[in-house]
């Protein structure tokens, strides 16, 4: 018992600490003023390797120019695997942090995740320690299918809710589990503001709240009054909101679902919701991710490292389509938009000429990166 409150003690310690840092870290990186931008690049494990060689490729044609001129530099960046993570027992190694915040961006094939009964230390998802150490607040996921007229783009919290603490839960006894969620004022306004930017600089698009305040009252009705608060701000917005479930019934409601364009979630339910979402879309192998902080962004497919496929002997079908949209959404948010223009048209372009069913069937992974490379 005692034992216990010394634990909950230090996490309310930190969690109010962590507050303290979020107020002092929030002016923006100015890319148009750096002489040079690096990207980092780790191809992580699982398919990743094969998906980052695809988005590798695609990006060095793209950006040949800068590239030679100094302007842009692509760095390799080692060690974010299973394995090295695994010897070293640290979710991110400290010297492969270390290289991550040498660059100004990150992109990110996908990183095992070591779950219960997989036989794997319990080391924390490398992507939620990124997250939090990198300070990625807002997890972008646009999810658009023009035959249905769906345009959405989901803001999702990224670095507290459920998972701010999901390594640090607590047995109080052997027939006793504890998780923590926590949601704070400033964590819920910079991504709300991040949110209703958006909508507002897109010619005032709806936003939606998306929680589960009738139940997790405190957490998540904080949440949602600070984003109604938020929306006071643009009046010329329509907000509304939803509970989550009836959300993930809306999302598959052909009636109403192209009515939806902004989505504010909590983190798990932004997890959940986007998954669905990507697959509305096609499957979570045709989705990117942003990750963006003040100071870093980091760029990733929405999905997992597939370790099935790589079992299965077909990592070579999966689809880059996913690393690629992130790689779109990196080179809009470091300030080449023409060039991300051509990238969003070309994938489009490749996944309606190709067959990519991730089965083992239909097209490979390089045969996509090909399809692309030839009409750069
Ligand atoms: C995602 C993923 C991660 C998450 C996993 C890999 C930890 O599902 O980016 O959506 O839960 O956030
Ligand atoms: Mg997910």
């Amino acid at each position: 018992m005692e034992d216990n409150i010394l634990k909950i003690k230090q996490i309310i310690e930190e969690q109010l600490a962590r507050v303290e840092r979020m107020k002092a870290n929030n002016t923006p990186t100015d890319f148009a003023a750096l002489d040079k931008i690096i990207i980092g690049a780790a191809a992580g494990d699982g398919i990743g390797p094969v998906i980052m060689k695809s988005a590798r490729a695609v990006l060095e044609k793209l950006l040949a120019d800068e590239i030679a001129s100094g302007k842009i530099e692509i760095r390799d960046i080692e060690g974010l695997t299973i394995e090295n993570r695994v010897e070293k027992m640290q979710a991110v190694p400290d010297d492969v942090l270390e290289q991550i915040k040498q660059c100004h961006v990150l992109l990110k094939g996908p990183t095992t995740t070591p779950g219960k009964g997989d036989g794997l230390p319990n080391i924390e998802s490398a992507n939620v320690t990124l997250r939090r150490e990198l300070d990625l607040f807002a997890n972008v996921r646009p999810v658009t299918v023009p035959e249905k007229n769906i345009d959405w783009i989901f803001y999702r919290e990224n670095t507290e809710g459920e998972y701010a603490l999901g390594s640090r839960g607590i047995d109080i006894s052997d027939e006793i589990s504890m998780d923590f969620k926590v949601t704070t004022d400033a964590g819920t306004k910079r991504l709300a503001r991040a949110a209703f930017e958006y909508a507002k600089n897109n010619g005032n698009l709806n936003v939606s709240i998306i929680t589960k305040a009738n139940i997790m009252k405190k957490t998540d009705g904080k949440f949602l009054s600070l984003c109604y608060e938020m929306a006071k701000e643009y009046p010329e917005i329509k907000t509304d909101d939803w509970y989550v479930d009836i959300c993930a019934a809306n999302l598959i409601n052909d009636q109403i679902n192209s009515n939806f364009n902004v989505f504010i979630l909590p983190n798990l339910y932004g997890d959940i919701i986007t998954d669905e979402a990507a697959q509305i879309q096609g499957g979570v192998g045709t989705a990117g991710s942003a990750n963006i902080g003040n100071r870093y962004a980091m760029f990733e497919a929405i999905h997992g490292s597939a370790p099935r496929m790589v079992k299965d002997g077909i990592a070579e079908y999966a689809n880059p389509a996913s690393l690629l949209k992130a790689c779109e959404m990196m080179l809009r948010h470091i300030g080449y938009t023409n060039k991300a223009e051509k990238l969003c048209a070309l994938v489009d372009e490749a996944s309606a000429a190709l067959d990519m069913p991730g089965d083992g069937t239909g097209n490979t992974a390089a045969e996509f990166t090909d399809f692309i490379l030839q009409k750069l």
